[in-house]
């Protein structure tokens, strides 16, 4: 009876394995319609996305960068070309470490960007601590099984003063009933069809602050969206995000920017600093 019930709510999610196969089969799919780039909210010219992440981003020469959930390396391959920058690339899929060395070997990268096969959520035994300027997961994140655990583990592979970003789309809310039914049925629909398991943005707030995350921005991106690749690539794989549902809007596209920096957590507060034995009524 007991397996029976935890069964039913790991079938809820999608499990790392599903993730991998699915990407094993689908990304040649992906690589038909949408070039080197498996994104769903972008623009039609990949440079111009991929110009804008390195902006959004703040990515510099001499950053050591690690691009967890790195499809084929596409925006992999476009930061290395564009900035000094080393690249620690890992996917769950066998299939996209094939696809990516041959092109990271044909852009004459292979100095600069690393590849890995290996699971997101456990990053802390698969980097040493402090190796990255900054982690990035462009929709990536949203395949996670354990997204606050995928969040914990990303804090020790930074060094101190980098970033985490996350661009993915997070779902909507509403008080109204109808409303309701029909975000939880279109997740459920973009689940079942990408591997998906849709974020929430309270989780992944809150994961992050619990971690200790200062919260750089969270902003909606600043470019226009071009469906067209997303519905060729939906008419072509007979999917219907919609099945049952009038359309709508049912998540938010968002970007955000966590920094590390140890000086903000709860064990810290400005007048310690003047070397009083007590501060202030939050921290005694
Ligand atoms: C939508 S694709 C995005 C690929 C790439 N970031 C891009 O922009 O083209 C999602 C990527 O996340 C990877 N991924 C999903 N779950 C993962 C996990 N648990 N560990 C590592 N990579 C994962 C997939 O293998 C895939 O490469």
């Amino acid at each position: 009876m007991l397996q029976k019930f935890l069964n039913l709510f790991a079938k809820s999610k999608n499990s790392i394995g599903d993730v991998a196969q699915y990407y094993d089969q689908w990304t040649d799919r992906y690589l038909e319609v949408g070039e080197n780039l498996i994104e769903a909210y972008r623009t039609k010219n990949i440079n111009e996305l991929l110009n804008y992440y390195i902006q959004s981003m703040g990515l510099k020469d001499g950053m050591h960068l690690l691009d967890a959930g790195c499809g084929v390396c596409g925006p992999a391959i476009h930061f290395a070309k564009h900035l000094a920058v080393e690249i620690d690339a890992l996917t769950i899929s066998q299939v996209q470490i094939e696809i990516a060395q041959k092109l990271v070997a044909e852009n004459k990268l292979t100095n600069q960007i690393k590849l890995k096969r290996g699971d997101y959520h456990n990053l802390s035994e698969l980097y040493p601590a402090n190796s990255f300027d900054g982690v990035f997961f462009l929709e990536a994140l949203g395949h996670a099984q354990y997204p606050s655990k995928v969040i914990l583990n990303t804090l020790p592979v930074l060094k101190e003063g980098g970033f985490l970003y996350i661009k993915d789309f997070f779902l909507r809310e509403t008080d109204d009933k109808q409303g309701k039914r029909n975000i939880k049925k279109v997740k459920k629909n973009i689940d079942k069809s990408y591997a998906y398991n849709t974020l929430d943005l309270h989780e992944i707030l809150t994961a992050a602050r619990k971690a200790g995350y200062k919260i750089g921005y969270i902003k909606s991106p600043e470019f226009s969206d071009d469906i067209e690749i997303r519905v060729e690539f939906e008419k072509r794989n007979n999917i219907d995000i919609f099945k049952g549902v009038p359309p709508f809007i049912p998540n938010d596209w968002l970007e955000i920017k966590l920094l590390k920096d140890s000086s903000y957590n709860h064990n810290f507060h400005p007048l310690l600093h003047l070397k009083q034995t007590t501060c202030c009524f939050f921290c005694n």
